[in-house]
């Protein structure tokens, strides 16, 4: 589908469930247009399909965050498609290791989950956020967790912790980069939400979650960047 309005463009990763699945919906509603990535194509295009029931400006690509290729192909068809990228949702993610502690990890386990949570995401940064400083406008989510906060951390969910804390620090220092360039990048944790991440006990909905995310995506001119929010407000590091 052609963005043939001055609809601001969206891609969210990871997007065929969960928090994911839910940002894409929330912000076809406040229309944007969106792009719901997957790893895997088919359980992608289910997800469209069933978004596809409220909203038309839904478009899927496959998308792998770990794979450079994956990311290349993604790029070359959004110049072609939309010729640019307004807001990128940085969601996917990895690996919440309750069965783990940082004596008895398996590192090659953390390495897996740091090359998707952490490096996924910055190859991701690396490779949208040149479109965005083409139209100096840019908004950038990096999904994080408390999992990942410094202040109060404990020894559990290694690998996951040590991802989320790492990312948090990729958004400190992309926001210094980008600073004054229209482009606002921060860290977002959506809270304890009940997917098949978070659990049948979480207390949150996915509606929930994904408003935390939408905020972000979503900010003024003038909002804030290198920052780290649940529900618009600002969490200790
Ligand atoms: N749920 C919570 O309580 C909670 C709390 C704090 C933070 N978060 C964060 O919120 C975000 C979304 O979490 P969620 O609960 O919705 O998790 P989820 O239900 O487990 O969904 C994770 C998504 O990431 C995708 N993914 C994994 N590796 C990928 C890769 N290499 N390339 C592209 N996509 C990939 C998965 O695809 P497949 O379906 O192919 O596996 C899935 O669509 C994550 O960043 C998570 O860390 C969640």
């Amino acid at each position: 589908m052609k963005n043939t309005a001055s609809k601001r463009v969206a891609l969210v990763t990871g997007a065929n469930r969960g928090i994911g699945m839910e940002v894409c919906r929330q912000l076809a509603q406040q229309n944007y247009q969106v792009i719901l990535s997957s790893r895997d194509e088919k359980k992608g295009k289910k997800a469209v399909e069933m978004l596809l029931q409220g909203f038309s400006n839904i478009d899927y690509h496959q998308l792998d965050i770990s794979q450079t290729q994956s990311v290349e192909t993604l790029k070359e068809w959004i110049l072609t498609t939309y010729g640019r990228l307004d807001v990128l949702i940085n969601n996917a993610a990895i690996n919440y290791d309750t069965w783990q502690q940082p004596l008895n990890a398996n590192l090659e386990e953390c390495k897996q989950t740091v090359d998707v949570n952490l490096f996924g995401a910055w190859r991701m940064c690396q490779a949208f956020i040149p479109l965005m400083q083409q139209n100096d406008y840019g908004r950038v989510v990096n999904v994080s967790s408390g999992s990942g906060m410094l202040s109060g951390m404990g020894s559990e969910t290694p690998a996951y912790g040590i991802s989320k804390a790492a990312l948090n620090v990729l958004t400190i220092k992309l926001a210094k980069e980008l600073k004054n360039s229209g482009i606002l990048i921060n860290s977002v944790c959506p809270g304890w939400v009940k997917t098949d991440m978070g659990g049948q006990h979480a207390p949150r909905s996915v509606e929930e979650g994904a408003q935390s995310i939408l905020w972000a995506a979503t900010l003024a001119d003038d909002g804030p960047s290198g920052g780290f929010f649940r529900d618009g407000i600002k969490l200790a590091w």
